[in-house]
């Protein structure tokens, strides 16, 4: 009885030491902080005469860059409290202003200064790649049909604002003497790499030639966690590696996951070379950092700049979504010369979700290609079905009927295991099953509300199939939540997604009719049989290119009130559907691909780097 009553008085002590400790801060500072974007009047350093090198009349670009941010440290002593703001980046390359890390009433104080121009708050900026499975749609890929030109791309630099990018992998691997460059940069002008976890000074090669990262924001308003936010250019999520590679990743690399090999990859512009800006990371990103990589990039001189991480939604408080931060660096970014390619967003297929809304940036969309990866099921009775799968065939190469099992029916039968239907239903936890049950047989997992809300997962399934040793799982549509749109990940046991309710509905029937049950409905047992066919062999016959469900349509918007604007959008299609590219093993966001050094992935990022070459 000792302890629990110290725990007792150890938790209350606790209790009252925060409250005391709440009251404290709310009393001196009952202000929020949060960053705020701030545009000033007067030209950024790419539009001031001379400050080139090539120009006649040059002035010294870095007395240029210290001057503009005396000024902005200026303007903040002089017009805010001292000690009531932090600033973040000073912008000044492509436009003239800075971010800061205030209270509201502060940033009042700004926006009522003379040479403001706008005041904006951060809302934060997300990587354009859906990770939710039920949103995406099936077909794919394009560099099978790219032999491509052994040059294209060369003496061209892509800058990648994005969540940075794994330096090892072999879509970034150069090798002067095998296979040298042979153009000179037309006018990227820095070779600076910034290195750090994960990211040693071997890692800017030639191939990637320059890697910087940019954390002011994040490290001010996003709770990081070291061991995920990686304080360097170093991919941790995946996103900027899948992006860069299929830009300008290297031609003919062999694409295998779990020992299958699916074809090799190759970059759009495979000899064009890379710039990483790494703004994004796994607990949150800002549109500070964002922007500051942007304008990094101007500076650096990048010739195409593709940005696939932005607000994604139209600025609040009925701002024109032109007049929108982001938007105004895209515009200047343009008007320095460089080609900017913007993700449309992932929000279809509903209208006005675009994004990207500016008519100075290219604004790319989601489509399929004909590339798909068809899977079968085939059921006892003879009747064979249409799923999604990547993975390989069940037992006697998918011909050889195995027994099946409907996962509520395989139950520990007096476990205490305690937890609603939902989760038994979507074979998320081991611990619920009756392992004789399970053992050798396709068991049939139902897509139900875990997945809707994401508190249940794939990687939970293949967990729950391996600890147990199912032969197989079959994912089907729920009839109470509709049919769902498959995501195949390459699985390293048989498995196969039945997406329609109808054909779901096929499979209970016939499951039933070999299922014998009580009188109350309890399972007695099943003669059932299924077999799972190969899924990892692609076909090219679909009917292509067709938008992306998730891909976002317009018309364009002008603001958050969905007024109508006068510009086309989105202004291209590009494969997004489906691609296969390099990747991250360390997947913080995305366990089920965690130690892949290639995935396949859908999203308008995965769109935008199609274009980024011209
Ligand atoms: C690249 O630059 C070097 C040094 O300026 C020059 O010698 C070489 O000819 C250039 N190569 C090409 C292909 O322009
Ligand atoms: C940080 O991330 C690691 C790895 O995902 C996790 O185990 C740990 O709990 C996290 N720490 C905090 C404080 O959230
Ligand atoms: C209940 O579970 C125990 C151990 O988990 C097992 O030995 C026993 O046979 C089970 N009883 C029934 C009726 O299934």
């Amino acid at each position: 009885m000792v302890l629990p009553s110290s725990l007792t008085l150890l938790l209350m002590m606790s209790i009252f030491i925060s409250i005391f400790v709440i009251s404290i801060t709310c009393f001196h500072d009952d202000e929020e902080r949060h960053i705020y974007l701030v545009l000033l009047e007067g030209d950024g350093i790419a539009f001031q005469k001379g400050s080139h090198s090539q120009d006649s009349t040059t002035i010294d670009p870095n007395s240029l860059r210290e001057e503009t941010e005396a000024k902005h440290d200026e303007i903040l002593q002089s017009a805010l409290e001292d000690g009531s703001y932090k600033k973040l980046h000073s912008f000044k390359h492509m436009f003239n202003g800075f971010s800061v890390h205030t209270s509201r009433s502060q940033a009042t104080r700004l926006r009522n200064l003379a040479g403001v121009k706008l005041v904006q708050r951060d809302n934060g900026a997300k990587l354009m790649t859906t990770h939710t499975p039920q949103f995406l749609s099936l077909p794919t890929g394009i560099w099978t049909q790219l032999g491509g030109p052994a040059h294209a791309g060369d003496g061209v630099v892509i800058g990648f604002v994005d969540s940075g990018i794994n330096p090892t992998h072999p879509s970034f691997a150069y090798d002067p003497n095998l296979h040298p460059f042979t153009s000179n940069l037309s006018s990227f002008s820095s070779a600076e790499c910034q290195f750090g976890p994960f990211f040693p000074a071997s890692s800017c090669n030639g191939k990637i030639v320059s890697a910087k990262f940019f954390s002011a924001g994040a490290q001010a308003a996003v709770n990081l966690n070291a061991s995920v936010d990686i304080l360097s250019p170093f991919d941790a999520e995946g996103h900027g590696s899948h992006v860069a590679s299929i830009a300008a990743g290297n031609g003919g690399v062999p694409v295998v996951v779990n020992g299958v090999f699916y074809g090799k990859a190759s970059g759009m512009a495979p000899r064009a070379r890379i710039a990483v800006y790494k703004a994004a990371y796994p607990s949150g990103s800002t549109l500070a950092d964002v922007v500051a990589a942007m304008d990094q990039a101007v500076s650096d001189r990048v010739d195409i700049l593709t940005v696939s991480v932005g607000p994604d939604e139209p600025p609040p408080d009925g701002t024109l979504t032109f007049l929108n931060m982001f938007e105004v660096a895209m515009l200047f970014a343009r008007k320095a010369g460089v080609f900017v390619v913007q993700a449309a967003g992932n929000k279809g297929p509903y209208p006005s979700t675009v994004v990207s809304f500016s008519p100075w940036a290219m604004g790319v969309g989601a489509s399929t290609t004909d590339r798909t990866y068809p899977a079968h099921l085939l059921l006892g009775n003879g009747q064979v079905l249409d799923g999604a799968s990547l993975s390989g065939p069940g037992f006697g190469n998918g011909k050889v009927l195995q027994k099946l099992v409907l996962a509520k029916d395989a139950l520990k039968k007096n476990g205490t295991f305690q937890h609603t239907p939902e989760y038994i239903e979507e074979c998320q936890h081991p611990e619920a099953f009756d392992p004789n049950l399970v053992f050798a047989r396709i068991v049939i997992c139902t897509c139900s509300y875990g997945f809707y809300t994401g508190t249940s997962s794939f990687a939970a399934i293949v967990d729950t199939a391996r600890t147990l040793g199912f032969s197989g799982f079959i994912y089907v549509a729920n009839p109470r939540y509709g049919s769902y749109k498959p995501q195949a990940y390459p699985f390293a046991l048989p498995s196969i997604l039945i997406s329609r309710v109808d054909d779901a509905k096929v499979i209970s029937q016939y499951y039933e009719e070999h299922t014998k049950r009580d009188e109350r409905g309890n399972f007695i047992e099943s003669d059932a049989m299924a077999a799972i066919g190969e899924g990892r062999v692609a076909s090219f016959t679909e009917r292509s290119p067709v938008v992306s469900l998730f891909s976002s349509r317009g018309p364009d918007i002008s603001n958050n009130r969905k007024s109508l604007a006068d510009v086309l959008k989105p202004d291209v299609l590009a494969p997004g559907d489906q691609i296969w590219a390099a990747y991250s093993p360390m997947s913080v966001s995305n366990p089920m691909l965690r130690g892949h050094e290639f995935a396949i992935l859908s999203g308008t990022s995965m769109a935008t780097p199609h274009v980024s070459q011209h």
